[in-house]
Parts: C-alpha cells; sequence; structure tokens
C-alpha cells in the first residue's frame, strides 16, 4: 500500500531479479559517498528486507561476491566497464558474476548512480549482465521555491514552507534530510529556498540575523550533493540606515555587495550563488538608474566571483502598466526585447534564467524566442511544477506531457533538449504530509528530475516509472499512469482554447474568468469580439523574434500548430480548422471533450478502490470531485461566452446556457 509520503522512494518488497550479495565494499568516505552508501543499505532494506554489511578497505573480506560501491576512477575492475562511457555527476553500473558495481564519474555520480540502481531494480530492470551509463544532460538541474519567511508558500498548494515559519527559519531535520533524497534521487543539484520577490525580512537572509541557520539548511542538503542558492532584492542595498541608491555602478553599492558576499560565504562557502528577480513586477531594478541589466547582473556576479559562485538573473522583465487601449504594445515580446541586444555582455558567472514561454507558464505557449536568439550568454530554461495556471494541484494534470514537447521544440538552429544545458523550476512541494498536495501531483515532481536528467525520456514512460515505483508494478499502476496521460490534454481541451491564454480568475488564477484580464494592465488580452479573437502577432512583431523556420510556421495560420493557433492570430469565428469545422465549432467540441475527459477519469479512479489505500484514494477521489465542478465552470462559461458573442450555437446540439 503506498506511504504517500515516501513518495517514489516505497518500502515494498519486491519479486528479486538478482541475488543481493551480504555486502557492500564502499571506497571513498566522502560525506557524499557516505551518504551514497547509507541509500544502498537502506534501499536494500527497503526493497528487499536484508541489510547489506558495509566494508570498507579495513574490514573487507575479498572473496564473496559484493555491491561496489565507489568513484569510476578508483574501482580496481575498472576494466569491466571500460566500454561504458560517463561524463560530470554520470555514472555506471554493471552487474557481473553476482557482484553489482555501482560506480560514480565523481562523488555526486556516485549517488545518483545508488539511486538509480534502486529504482531499476524497483522495476524489474536489473538482471545477470547488465549494465548501463548515464551523464546527465544538464548540469544545472534546479528547484526554486517561492516560500515567504512568514510561511506561505506564493503559488503553494500543498501546505505553508518547509523552511520558514513566523519570520524565523523553523524546519524539521528529518523531513529535509527526506526532502534531499527524494531531489536527489531525481537527481536536482541545486535549490533556493525563498520567493524571488524578496521582500521584508527575507532580505535579511544575506546576514548574520539568519546565516547560522541557513548554513545548518545548507549542510543537509550538501549531503545529497545539492547546492544552495539564495534569492536577493537588487534594492538592498538601499534599505533604510544603508545606502541612498541601490546603483550598480555606485561604488558604495558595489563594495557593499562585495561585503555582503564575503559574510555570506563565510557561511556557506559553497553557496551556489544568487537568484534576482529585478525590474519585474514591482521589484527594483537597473532600470531606476538608467542602468542595463548586464550592468546589474555583472555587479553582483562580480561580488560572488571570488567564491566561485554564480548569478542567476530572471528574464521575466515586461512592462505590468500596460494600457489595454494601445494595441502595439505586446508583452510577448518583452523578454527577447530586454535581452536579445545584451547577448554577450554578461559576466562568465552569469546565468539568465528564460521562463520556457514569452507570457507566464500558461497551459500552452510557445517556447520562448530567447532560446536560440542567445548566441553568447549562458542561459536555463524556468518551468513551473507548482500548478499555477494548470489546477492548482486540485484538478490533476500531468505536466511532463507538455514538457515533452518542449524540449522537442526546434529553434531553428538545434531542439531545446540539446541546446539548453540548465533547468529551473517553480517547486509543488510543502508541509502537507503527501508533500504535494495532490497525491498524484508527486509525478510533476519525480517527472522534472527525470526529463531534465535525460530529455529524451518521453512522458509515457516517465509516467510508467513513477506509477510503477509508487504503486508496484501492477495493473493499478498501469491505469493510473494512463490517467495521468489523459490529464494534460483534458485540462488543455477545458480551459482557454487553442493557446489563447489568461482566461483565468486574476490574482488566484484558478477557475474561468473570460475577461478577467480584459481591461487590466498586465499585458495579456484576447479582444474577443462578436467576430473574431486573438492578438495578429504578424502585426506585432512577435513572430519576427523567431528563427525564420519557426516565423514562417507560426506566421501562417495554416501552419501554425493548432493549439496555438490563437496565441499568434486573430481568426474569425467561422475560420476552418484541420478536421474542416469552424473555429467555433472546435471551441465547443473541446470543451464538450475536457468535461467529460474529467468525468472519465473520476470513473477510472473509482474503479481503482478496491486495490487503493483508503486515505490516498479518498483524497484524490475528492479532487476530482472538485475537479470536474471546475471543469463544468469552464466548459459551460466558455461556451456561453461565445455563444453570446456571435448567436451560433453548437453544431452537434449539445446545451449551451444562453
Ligand atoms: C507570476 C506569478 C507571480 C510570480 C511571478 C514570477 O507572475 O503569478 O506570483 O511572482 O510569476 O515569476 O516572478
Amino acid at each position: 500500500m503506498l506511504k504517500e509520503y515516501d513518495c517514489w522512494l516505497q518500502k515494498r518488497k519486491i519479486g528479486l531479479t538478482i541475488k543481493i550479495p551480504d555486502a557492500v565494499y564502499v571506497q571513498g568516505d566522502s560525506e557524499i559517498i557516505t551518504q551514497a552508501a547509507k541509500e544502498y543499505v537502506n534501499g536494500i532494506q527497503r526493497l528487499a528486507n536484508v541489510t547489506p554489511k558495509i566494508e570498507t578497505k579495513k574490514t573487507a573480506n575479498s572473496s564473496l561476491p559484493k555491491a561496489w560501491l565507489g568513484l569510476i576512477s578508483d574501482m580496481e575492475k575498472q576494466a569491466l566497464f571500460s566500454n561504458l562511457a560517463a561524463g560530470a555527476e554520470g555514472f555506471v553500473i554493471k552487474i557481473a558474476d553476482n557482484n553489482i558495481y555501482i560506480a560514480g564519474k565523481d562523488d555526486a555520480g556516485l549517488l545518483y548512480a545508488v539511486f538509480r540502481f534502486l529504482s531499476l531494480l524497483a522495476c524489474g530492470k536489473i538482471k545477470d549482465n547488465f549494465e548501463i551509463s548515464e551523464t546527465p544532460a544538464s548540469s544545472l538541474r534546479i528547484i526554486n521555491h517561492w516560500d515567504n519567511l512568514d510561511g506561505t508558500i506564493e503559488r503553494g498548494y500543498a501546505g505553508n514552507s518547509l523552511f520558514f515559519k513566523n519570520e524565523k527559519i523553523v524546519y524539521d531535520s528529518q523531513r529535509i534530510e527526506d526532502y534531499a533524497r527524494l531531489l536527489a534521487s531525481i537527481g536536482i543539484n541545486r535549490i533556493s529556498l525563498n520567493n524571488v520577490n524578496v521582500r521584508n525580512r527575507a532580505k535579511l537572509l544575506i546576514t548574520e540575523v539568519y546565516l547560522e541557520q541557513l548554513a545548518e539548511l545548507a549542510a543537509i542538503f550538501r549531503r545529497f550533493a545539492i547546492r544552495l542558492f539564495i534569492s536577493v532584492n537588487f534594492a538592498s542595498p538601499r534599505d533604510p540606515g544603508v545606502l541612498k541608491t541601490a546603483d550598480p555602478l555606485d561604488a558604495d553599492v558595489i563594495k557593499w555587495w562585495k561585503e555582503c558576499a564575503s559574510v555570506v560565504y563565510k557561511y556557506i562557502p559553497d553557496l551556489a550563488g544568487f537568484i534576482v528577480k529585478a525590474d519585474s513586477e514591482g521589484e527594483s531594478g537597473p532600470f531606476q538608474y538608467d542602468r542595463t541589466h548586464a550592468h546589474g547582473a555583472n555587479m553582483l556576479a562580480s561580488a560572488v566571483k571570488p567564491y566561485g559562485g554564480e548569478i542567476i538573473w530572471r528574464c521575466f522583465v515586461y512592462n505590468c502598466q500596460q494600457d489595454w487601449r494601445d494595441k502595439k504594445a505586446d508583452r510577448a515580446k518583452a523578454a527577447y526585447e530586454n535581452f536579445k541586444p545584451l547577448d554577450g555582455k554578461f559576466d562568465d558567472n552569469v546565468i539568465l534564467q528564460i521562463k520556457f514561454g514569452p507570457y507566464d507558464f500558461q497551459v500552452r505557449e510557445p517556447v520562448s524566442p530567447l532560446f536560440g536568439a542567445l548566441k553568447k550568454t549562458r542561459h536555463i530554461m524556468e518551468l513551473q511544477i507548482t500548478q499555477e495556471y494548470t489546477g492548482h494541484q486540485i484538478d490533476l494534470c500531468y505536466l511532463p506531457f507538455m514538457w515533452e514537447d518542449i524540449m522537442n521544440f526546434d529553434t531553428g538552429e538545434k531542439s531545446i533538449k540539446d541546446l539548453i544545458k540548465g533547468f529551473a523550476a517553480v517547486v509543488n512541494t510543502g508541509l502537507d504530509n503527501n508533500w504535494t498536495g495532490h497525491t498524484l501531483a508527486q509525478a510533476n515532481l519525480y517527472g522534472y528530475g527525470r526529463i531534465i536528467w535525460n530529455p529524451s525520456l518521453d512522458a509515457k514512460e516517465i509516467a510508467h516509472e513513477w506509477c510503477a515505483l509508487s504503486f508496484g508494478q501492477n495493473e493499478t499502476a498501469e491505469k493510473i499512469s494512463s490517467i495521468l496521460l489523459k490529464s494534460y490534454p483534458a485540462y488543455e481541451k477545458y480551459t482557454s482554447p487553442f493557446g489563447i491564454c489568461f482566461m483565468v480568475t486574476p490574482g488566484l488564477h484558478y477557475g474561468p474568468n473570460i475577461e478577467g484580464y480584459e481591461y487590466s494592465r498586465w499585458g495579456t488580452y484576447h479582444r474577443a469580439n462578436v467576430k473574431e479573437i486573438g492578438i495578429d502577432r504578424n502585426e506585432t512583431g512577435f513572430v519576427n523574434q523567431y528563427a525564420k523556420k519557426n516565423a514562417d510556421i507560426f506566421s501562417d495560420p495554416k501552419k501554425c500548430p493548432q493549439n496555438l493557433l490563437l496565441f499568434f492570430h486573430r481568426l474569425p469565428y467561422d475560420f476552418i480548422m484541420k478536421n474542416g469545422e469552424t473555429l467555433l465549432q472546435n471551441i465547443y467540441d473541446t470543451h464538450f471533450e475536457g468535461y467529460d475527459e474529467v468525468l472519465e477519469m473520476l470513473e477510472q479512479w473509482k474503479r481503482l478502490k478496491k486495490n487503493l489505500d483508503n486515505a490516498v484514494y479518498e483524497s484524490v477521489l475528492s479532487r476530482f470531485e472538485r475537479q470536474l465542478l471546475n471543469a463544468r465552470e469552464w466548459r459551460d462559461q466558455i461556451n456561453t461566452y461565445f455563444f453570446r458573442k456571435t448567436g451560433i450555437g453548437d453544431s452537434k446540439g449539445r446545451l449551451i446556457y444562453d
């Protein structure tokens, strides 16, 4: 039976496919290697109910078959896997003559190798003569928390913060260790704990008020090869009693940040660096001083450089005071316009973090044209695991389904999976016992780690893997996997149609409010009238930010992928779609279908009752019931809205309220 807290690291006696040796020989005694050995022993206990004895050089009894854990370069029998190559943080695993060889390219690689071995064992894949080598596709595999010091989480749907409460650092160290274990098991190697909107006392996280405790947290993550980032406020030097300015070219400001870095690194010598949200949604930034973002980022980069630190600079910079009357302005163009001209002007320890789409984590957006356009600046992609716009972890929405599309997007030169060597994602975890609110939303956290480790994995494989690890290798797991795979298309169908975006309740971002953002300052309009809907992005020039090959596709409504049609085009309701039906009819169809698909998922879930732990069954069931109400609201509000605009009913005669 599933223990929600344990996620994909369930204690379950599996049918063993190899003989597990009585001893594990551990070569090396670094903190991470020691942790890797513990994970091996605990993992074997959890899956096979036996406890391998740890041997080291001093205690080794050499004649019997063993599990051998160490670095590839230290392994005596290196020749055994000389045909297997592994790069940084990579590993090899080989089974030969009843011995198990688990070897990392480096310490982190060994830890990942142990976790991979255990999950392959749990999935029944480890057999005699099995061998595998892996290297992560991305070197930066980051989790961003948006946790506030008062314990709330911006866009959090799974309880309060794991780290903060009442303006203090408050945590359960066992829980943080369990969290670090979960993250390391899917290859995460960096984490930021505090919200990118760094307000009030969160600004003091880089001071001695909090650093001692932050260092204690860093120490837990360090054992799992995870390094901390801290989100900082660009205007901190300007706080009362400090300086009068935060101008990045001001000598006192430069000095202030250098001193700040020297204090921070005294406490956390391996701090990965700072994350900055500047000139964005009300946060201060270099624009206030007529400086560029390169000035701002480079100034901070030089402060952390002596310690090997890096600056992650977010590209979520746009005018959030737009006038809806102004049809020339196009928010979608902002990231490219702000950062493309600065390409090559950033220091080498600056990394730009770009949201995957030009807007803001919508259900369907094109990949941002900034990917592929930046040639001389390090940059990574930002995803959102927390379901801000994808159902608040009430609605089931299996995100790897969309991430797979992103990975395969060809920027014109290369696909994202070949081009991008780092990812960050806003995480969906909190203090809820199951970490993610909706138990099945654990699949999104798991899927994030897996797909950025190996972007050639598809959403289906990941779903199968997660289900098998969570529920066991059985028919129930298969059925849950098929529910997961239905969930994204269903969500997409009952919410904003064909890439139109932002028909959500303003502020909250759950449930429909079709004109909620229409007359607002946020720059996200659909401009529906009685004849047509959408923004013509040929006209705004957004399409031309893409490489020619993509611009040609997106600019033509006949070639544009249908799920993005209304992102790029303003079209009449009688526009004929690929299936020969009108756009309007397609809107009706998808909304009826989306609701029906939720109903079907709910029924499928009910049929699994007898095979599931009751608490898990009930909690997921109640979420499906709420999702059904949400889908009904979306379906009916969208259909009624367009019916009222057009006066044209559903060609299939289904009920649309007038
Ligand atoms: C979205 C989100 C905010 C968040 C922002 C960001 O706009 O709604 O809560 O602060 O993204 O990414 O910085």
